[in-house]
């Protein structure tokens, strides 16, 4: 199989992570959540009591983040997504990471990456590009039922609010912000389940390479 780079991005709670693995296991490539490698920095600079607004320390941390040993069970903490949103309008951290993120991405024979900005400027000639998305009411039910699913206590409203907040601040801020690249096939899974979703996209992929 020839190189082949999937990028696929959208805003919090799209489905943009689960259709990306299965995409991944599907087409038997690597796979990276770049989202992640955000949410180790804040992870770090939590830990070590370290402020999430001083450029020069998070950089530091962005240093030291290593792609094999980011702990998904740790990371998906609802704090740390919010303070990886925070270290992710720095200019300095998301240069460090997206380092990292194109040496994962130029691997044989290929990868798949989900974020925010991958098809725009992490692999802007990634050889297919997704941009998943869903009403801010739809994600946040989703995100919702799993923390109920995970026996955490979760008010509907705070949890809508905080994704209209992480959606303003993705696709407010001047560095990278949250877009479709021009060349990226919209996906909205509103009204799909995760199986539809995951059919619409493998059809996408295939139609491309075969096209
Ligand atoms: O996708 P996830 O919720 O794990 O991402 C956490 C935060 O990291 C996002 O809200 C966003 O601010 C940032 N992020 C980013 N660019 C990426 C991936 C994530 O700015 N490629």
């Amino acid at each position: 199989m020839s190189h082949l780079v999937i990028a696929i991005d959208g805003p919090a709670a799209s489905g943009k992570g689960t259709l990306s693995r299965k995409l991944a296991d599907k087409l038997e490539l690597p796979h990276l959540d770049t989202g992640l490698t955000y949410r180790a920095v804040a992870h770090q600079l939590l830990q070590n009591g370290q402020p999430l607004d001083n450029e020069a320390v998070a950089v530091e941390a962005a240093r030291q983040v290593d792609l094999s040993s980011l702990d998904k069970d740790v990371l998906s903490d609802h704090a740390i997504g919010d303070a990886a949103s925070k270290v992710a309008v720095m200019p300095g951290v998301r240069k460090a990471l997206v380092e990292l993120q194109r040496v994962f991405a130029a691997q044989s024979p290929g990868a798949v990456l989900d974020g925010r900005d991958i098809g725009t400027v992490v692999c802007p000639d990634a050889d297919i590009k997704l941009f998943v998305t869903a009403y801010p009411r739809e994600r946040a039910r989703r995100r919702w039922n799993e923390m109920q699913l995970k026996g955490q206590d979760a008010d509907f409203d705070a949890v809508l609010a905080d994704i209209q907040h992480r959606d303003e601040r993705d696709m407010g801020r001047s560095d990278s912000p949250l877009k479709p690249a021009e060349d990226a096939y919209l996906l909205d899974t509103s009204e799909m389940d995760i199986e539809t979703a995951f059919r619409t996209a493998l059809d996408i992929v295939d139609k491309s390479r075969t096209a």
